[in-house]
């Protein structure tokens, strides 16, 4: 479907502006320590860039791939580790950044699989969180936005694999 038939959630500026803020507020809470940020491939890359640029304490990166959505929009449930960190995270200051938290399985997963792993601290950062789709309780330590239960693409997220280079986050209606 064409970008400019899909309604806007939120637009780029929207974003941008609320992505400083939370730079700001994890700015302030790590302040004088440096985090080792792990963005969750493949959606959260596009935050996880804007973000770490508006850090003002000292960062690292790595990534790790979790997959638990086919080709479908719905969640299977099943949550597999597709590419793991290049780094031990023992005793090192962890923030997980996720694009989105949709019924929680993800999340729940890796949290207790990194957690295992003897980090300092370990805290999330998801952009967007998606409430009324939870099926197992999971509340991110920083959270850019709440949406209601529609199906979002751009800014990261795809459907299909399409979308993520979008600006601004749209509906896809089925
Ligand atoms: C999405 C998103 C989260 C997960 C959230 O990833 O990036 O990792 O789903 O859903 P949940 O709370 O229901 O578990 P996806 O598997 O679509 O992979 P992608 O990041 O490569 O798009």
């Amino acid at each position: 479907m064409a970008e400019e038939k899909m309604e806007v959630m939120l637009t780029a500026k929207q974003i941008e502006g609320r992505i400083k803020e939370l730079a700001e507020e994890i700015s302030e809470d790590y302040r004088g320590r440096k985090i080792l940020v792990i963005g969750v491939l493949k959606g959260a890359v596009i935050f996880l860039s804007d973000l770490v640029r508006h850090l003002t304490i000292p960062v690292e990166i790595d990534f790790i791939a979790v997959s638990s959505y086919g080709a479908d929009t719905n969640s299977s449930g099943v949550v597999r580790i597709l590419k793991d960190l290049e780094q031990s995270i023992t005793d090192k200051d962890v923030l997980i950044v996720e694009d989105i938290i949709d019924t929680g399985l993800t999340l729940t997963y890796l949290y207790e699989n990194l957690l295992r792993r003897g980090p300092k601290s370990l805290k999330v950062v998801t952009l967007l969180d998606k409430p009324d789709r939870r099926q197992v309780s999971f509340n991110p330590d920083y959270c850019g936005f709440k949406i209601p239960d529609r199906f979002v693409i751009g800014y990261g997220l795809d459907f299909d694999e399409d979308y993520r280079h979008l600006a601004d986050l749209r509906v896809l209606e089925p």
